[in-house]
């Protein structure tokens, strides 16, 4: 439960202070990932990068990664508002559940995606089962009313799950990335 005094700024503060194990996780996959980035683009012979707006790649993509995408997108927004602690027993209910909804989407609809590991599911698809078992999980302990439990479960979800898988489709050469970035001389 968050003050109603508490600014933005300081809300934004305590989601960052509030479970070492959420800062260790962002941290080890924000290193990972630019990790990876570096040896990912030294291969291909440091091309010169640039900021472009191409989503020709997302529109001619087949129907499961368009829902994918939507389901994502909507899950970080909805899931966002719900970590600044929106007030309101009602609305965090309906944002919970719209939450969900959309976490589910994203995850069940990853399966019909493959690409990172060829024809085969990738390590990322282990974050779309851990999603899909979490979620009840998360709604089963705050129908039962252990609310520590229920905030531990949806917070790891989403920065474990949503700002890990969500920051790894921003590598080089996968298809965020591309509507993004170019490497263009
Ligand atoms: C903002 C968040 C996200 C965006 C924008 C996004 C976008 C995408 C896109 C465009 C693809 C297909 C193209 C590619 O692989 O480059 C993809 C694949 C995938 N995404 Fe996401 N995603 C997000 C979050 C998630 C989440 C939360 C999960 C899991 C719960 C997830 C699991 C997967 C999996 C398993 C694949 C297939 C990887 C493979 O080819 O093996 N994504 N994502």
């Amino acid at each position: 439960m968050h003050s109603p005094e508490l600014s933005l700024r300081s809300r934004l503060w305590r989601i960052r202070l509030d479970r070492p194990s959420n800062r260790i996780v962002i941290g080890v996959a924000l290193l990972a990932y630019l990790l990876i980035s570096w040896m990912i683009l030294k291969a291909n012979g440091n091309p010169p990068i640039h900021l472009h707006f191409d989503a020709s790649q997302l529109v001619d993509a087949s129907i499961a990664i368009k829902v994918h995408v939507a389901g994502a997108l909507s899950a970080f927004v909805i899931g966002t508002m719900l970590m600044l602690g929106v007030k309101g027993r009602g609305l965090h209910k309906t944002l919970g559940y719209s939450w969900v909804g959309a976490m589910m989407v994203t995850a069940l609809s990853s399966f019909f995606v493959v690409g990172l590991n060829g024809n085969h599911f990738s390590w990322i698809h282990g974050i779309s089962a851990w999603t899909v078992i979490g979620l009840p999980m998360g709604i089963t302990a705050a129908r039962r009313k252990n609310i520590a439990s229920h905030r531990k479960q949806m917070t790891g979800m989403f920065v474990g799950a949503m700002l890990v898988a969500g920051l790894f489709t921003f590598l080089p050469g996968r298809m965020m990335w591309s509507i993004f970035f170019t490497n263009g001389a």
